[in-house]
């Protein structure tokens, strides 16, 4: 059985929606998935599963949530080679380019730690709604695929 673990980073519970919709995808999928706030995470936790999944919000003008910032530096630190990846968030239109900036940050680690992007990064403007939960059920299935075909 393939296993992922998706790490998320809220203030309002957005993020832990995109996460929740994510980690229910799995489940239904039948991978054995474990769902954890940042700040209560390892980023080596990643060593132990074969899909590796964060859901940040974005803060301050383009900024990462303020209690990942050691998670994120750790990030850098792993060697994820073999690893499938997504990165998914909240964030707000309203922020033009700094739009879900953390997202990207995130995806930019992983693809420099050598691990494999298995979906796109997906952006949720605020809470997620129908037609997000649809591309939020999407990105978790090609993650998946992705895990069967490496
Ligand atoms: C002070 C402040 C700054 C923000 N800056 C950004 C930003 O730069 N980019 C962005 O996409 N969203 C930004 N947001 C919006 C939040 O990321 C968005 O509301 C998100 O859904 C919050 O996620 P959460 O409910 O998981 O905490 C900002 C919100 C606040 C209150």
């Amino acid at each position: 059985m393939a296993t992922a673990k998706v790490i998320f980073a809220t203030i309002t519970g957005n993020n832990e929606d995109v996460a929740d919709i994510i980690t229910e995808k799995f489940e239904k999928l039948g991978v054995d998935v474990t769902k954890e706030e940042i700040s209560q995470a390892d980023a080596t936790e990643f060593n132990d599963v074969d899909i590796c999944v964060v859901v940040p919000y974005t803060y301050d003008e383009g900024a990462l949530p303020e209690e990942g910032l050691d998670f994120f530096d750790d990030l850098k630190d792993l060697d994820l080679t073999g690893k499938i990846y997504g990165c998914a968030g909240s964030g707000d239109t309203f922020y033009d380019d700094d739009y879900c900036k953390a997202v990207t940050d995130f995806s930019h680690v992983f693809q420099q730690n050598g691990a494999t992007q298995g979906a796109k990064d997906v952006f949720v403007n605020l809470a997620p709604e129908a037609e997000d939960i649809k591309t939020l059920d999407a990105f978790t299935e090609q993650l998946v695929n992705a895990q069967a075909k490496a």
